[in-house]
């Protein structure tokens, strides 16, 4: 039996789906609120026998904080693969980012320790890669609070690793992966997939630019790194670097949308005080807190060249991604747009 935590989120579904696929059972983690039919509906997308393979899910509701439900869970369970994260940069978010990200981190090892799990894998974010470990530990240390270099996310999956690899020193097999931006589908309205979303609706974006991936070579490649056993590692998974205007423009040009207009460092930094009294007025404005506005003004380079001399493995390129990708979203559009037509009708009958 595998565990997979996060298996609603756009990553944790298509590795279910991936190892279901293999006919391996799945118990897959999901929250009393989370939207099943939306993981239902996005399983068309990668594959003709969607229903057949979603209703082979044992779908069960994960709380982090409830030791003793953790232990029920993995009753009967060899390996997890641990996908659940907040992945926010809204500093509203703060708490449940570090939250989420450590404390189910730390109980889901202790737990696996005591159900004797054999496997386990980690997902963590290839910006963890570039990070100046001296920086963070100082921000750790100062309660994340000064020199605010690095946001919660990065800090709790840094936090995160070093616990898996404590874990691992301690006998459990364990490995990590790190992902760049991961291009996938369903999920449309929160987490990453609000991207797509994002580079349509604006015309404005970064001059930073980092790595991508598609959630199909993510999941295929996390599996295969459990089934060969590979352990006491940590890989990053890249297909390829991209600027956020070039990443933007591609999508634009898809719909016939002008090129995007890039706001330099310089000038989100100088507009502090503008930026202040606009979030107090539009919460997006918020967003560019100093930490948010670095990471994305940065050039982050990553390459999987490390994991293609492991195992064997293609990416599919950027282009081909967002191809596939933004043709499912614009199929989710489509329908969205029928059903409120149809939601209209049935109003005007009556
Ligand atoms: N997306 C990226 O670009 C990217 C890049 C690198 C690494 N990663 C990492 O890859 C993993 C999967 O990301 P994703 O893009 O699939 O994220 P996602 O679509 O936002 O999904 C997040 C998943 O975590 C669950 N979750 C969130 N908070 C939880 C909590 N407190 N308790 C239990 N479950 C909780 C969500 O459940 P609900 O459905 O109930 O909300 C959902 O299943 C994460 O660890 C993320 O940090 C993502």
């Amino acid at each position: 039996m595998v565990l997979v935590t996060g298996a609603t989120g756009i990553l944790g579904r298509v590795i279910t789906l991936e190892l279901i696929k293999k006919g391996r059972l799945v118990r897959a983690c999901k929250r009393p609120g989370s939207d099943l039919s939306d993981v239902r509906n996005s399983y068309r997308f990668y594959t003709s026998e969607s229903n057949f393979f979603f209703d082979k899910i044992e779908w069960i509701n994960l709380d982090f904080n409830n030791y003793q439900s953790l232990c029920v869970l993995l009753k009967d369970v060899e390996e997890v693969y641990h996908c659940a994260a907040k992945v926010s940069f809204d500093p509203r978010d703060r708490e449940e980012v570090l939250e989420t990200g450590i404390v189910s981190t730390r109980n889901l090892l202790r737990a696996c320790r005591e159900m004797c799990v054999k496997k386990f894998l980690f997902v963590s974010s290839a910006a963890v890669l570039s990070i100046n470990k001296k920086n963070m530990e100082l921000q750790i240390n100062n309660n994340y609070n000064i020199d605010k270099t690095y946001s919660p996310y990065i800090i709790s999956k840094y936090i995160s690793e070093k616990m898996v690899w404590h874990a691992c020193q301690k006998g459990l097999n364990t490995v990590i992966i790190n992902p760049g931006m991961i291009i996938g589908s369903g999920n449309w309205k929160k987490g990453n997939s609000q991207m797509i979303d994002v580079f349509v609706r604006s015309r404005f974006t970064f001059s930073g630019g980092t790595s991508c991936v598609d959630v199909r070579d993510v999941a295929r490649i996390a599996v295969s790194l459990m089934e060969k056993n590979i352990f006491g590692e940590r890989f990053c998974i890249a297909s390829e670097n991209v600027l956020y205007k070039d990443l933007s423009a591609k999508i634009r040009r898809m719909i016939g949308l002008k090129k995007p207009i890039v706001c330099p460092k310089t000038l989100l930094k100088t507009l502090k005080p503008l930026r202040m009294i606009l979030g107090m007025i539009d919460h997006k404005a918020k967003f560019l807190t100093d930490e948010n506005i670095e990471f994305v003004s940065e050039r982050q380079f990553y390459d999987s060249k490390k994991l293609k001399n492991r195992i064997p493995c293609s990416f599919y390129s950027v282009a081909e991604s967002i191809r596939f990708h933004y043709g499912n979203y614009l199929t989710y559009k489509a329908n969205e747009t029928k059903n409120e037509d149809s939601r209209e009708v049935l109003y005007e009958a009556d």
